[in-house]
């Protein structure tokens, strides 16, 4: 199939534009590289340099090739920032779906596979959480991942696409072949702080709380390997095309770490020291998080196979050793 992959370079995006040419398809990344690398870009792929808020830019490419299918992974994502400013979150993510969505009805584009969050959900109200969970975003990107899904379902209804939203939980790991070589530039999630610290970019890393009511007090997330992400946009796109159906959907691994067992691991397989400070708590952290992924294994026959502890630190661990080593 002809595949359009918007936010191909970005660290999801790359995964997900390598598993697609791994069961042979053919990808075009659309990206405007704000946060996606050129690195991240693969010989076998079309780029297009383009941004989603430049309308003439993506009808052109969604009316000039016949796309089977897009996937669109571009968004902004940092859920502190987008309290500071919404703005930037509201036309970057809403915005440009909109342009998406409309140019993809002109280019006759009928499927689409979406990355959402487990931040629609907002503090559980029971665990694992499904997908019947109540959707309360607890911060303005979980409103705007949210907020494309309702479009999405109108757009199902109006215009006759077919769509998966993938409700990802904590996206984490690199390339278990270590076939992509560009770092998250910037990042603000616990694995990445970690390795930083560990390479010494970062002096030392800060645990937010150690007074949670869990087994040792820090906060407990679900992390899901890349690979695993990727494997799952590739059957989500066979299962709404086959069934003609749209579907929503957790991926996640189902299992909880806290974030002294995630550090534990991490002194353990890199061999280095990694100082960490406790320090408040950060605001809006909820102390669990875990997802039921019984719908993605009924419906797609997915299931997480990289997402144990000590794969996601190793897979992460190597990227980070070859970025710095080249
Ligand atoms: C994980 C745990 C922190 C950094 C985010 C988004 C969410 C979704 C997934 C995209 C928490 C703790 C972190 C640090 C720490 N994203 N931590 N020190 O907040 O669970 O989820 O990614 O859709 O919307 O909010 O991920 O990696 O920031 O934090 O102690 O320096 O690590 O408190 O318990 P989070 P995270």
């Amino acid at each position: 199939m002809n595949i359009l992959v918007i936010g191909g370079a970005g660290y999801i995006g790359s995964h997900v534009t390598r598993e697609f040419l791994d069961n042979g398809h053919n990808c075009t990344v659309y990206d405007n590289l704000s946060s996606g690398l050129r690195q991240n870009l693969y010989k076998e792929a079309l780029f297009i340099h383009g941004d989603i808020l430049d309308f003439p830019c993506l009808l052109d490419v969604m009316t000039n090739t016949s796309f089977d299918a897009l996937i669109h992974l571009a968004a902004f994502k940092a859920a502190g920032e987008s309290m500071l400013n919404p703005g930037k979150y509201a036309r970057n993510n809403i915005m440009g779906t909109i342009n998406i969505l409309n140019a993809a009805c002109q280019g006759g584009i009928k499927n689409i596979v979406f990355s959402s969050s487990a931040a629609v959900y907002g503090e559980p109200q029971y665990l694992p959480i499904d997908e019947k969970h109540p959707t309360v975003p607890e911060n303005f990107y979980g409103f705007t991942k949210l907020d494309i899904e309702r479009l999405l379902e109108w757009y199902d209804k109006l215009k006759n696409i077919r769509f998966a939203a993938l409700r990802y939980f904590n996206a984490a790991g690199y390339d278990i072949d270590s076939r992509i070589k560009g770092l998250e530039q910037n990042p603000a999630n616990l694995i990445p702080i970690i390795m930083e610290t560990a390479i010494g970019i970062r002096k030392e890393m800060q645990v937010f709380g150690n007074d949670y009511d869990t087994t040792d007090g820090t906060c407990i997330r679900d992390y899901i390997h890349v690979n695993d992400l990727a494997k799952g946009h590739v059957s989500a796109l066979d299962y709404i095309i086959k069934n003609d159906k749209s579907i929503t959907i957790n991926l996640g691994s189902e299992q909880g770490f806290s974030v002294t067992q995630v550090l534990e691991t991490a002194r353990k397989i890199t061999g280095k020291p990694i100082p960490a400070k406790t320090v408040e708590r950060r605001s809006g952290d909820p102390a669990k998080l875990t997802a039921s992924c019984s719908l993605a294994s009924e419906l797609l026959g997915w299931k997480a196979r990289y997402s144990d502890m000590e794969t996601l630190i190793k897979t992460s661990w190597e990227a980070y050793k070859i970025a710095i080593n080249s």
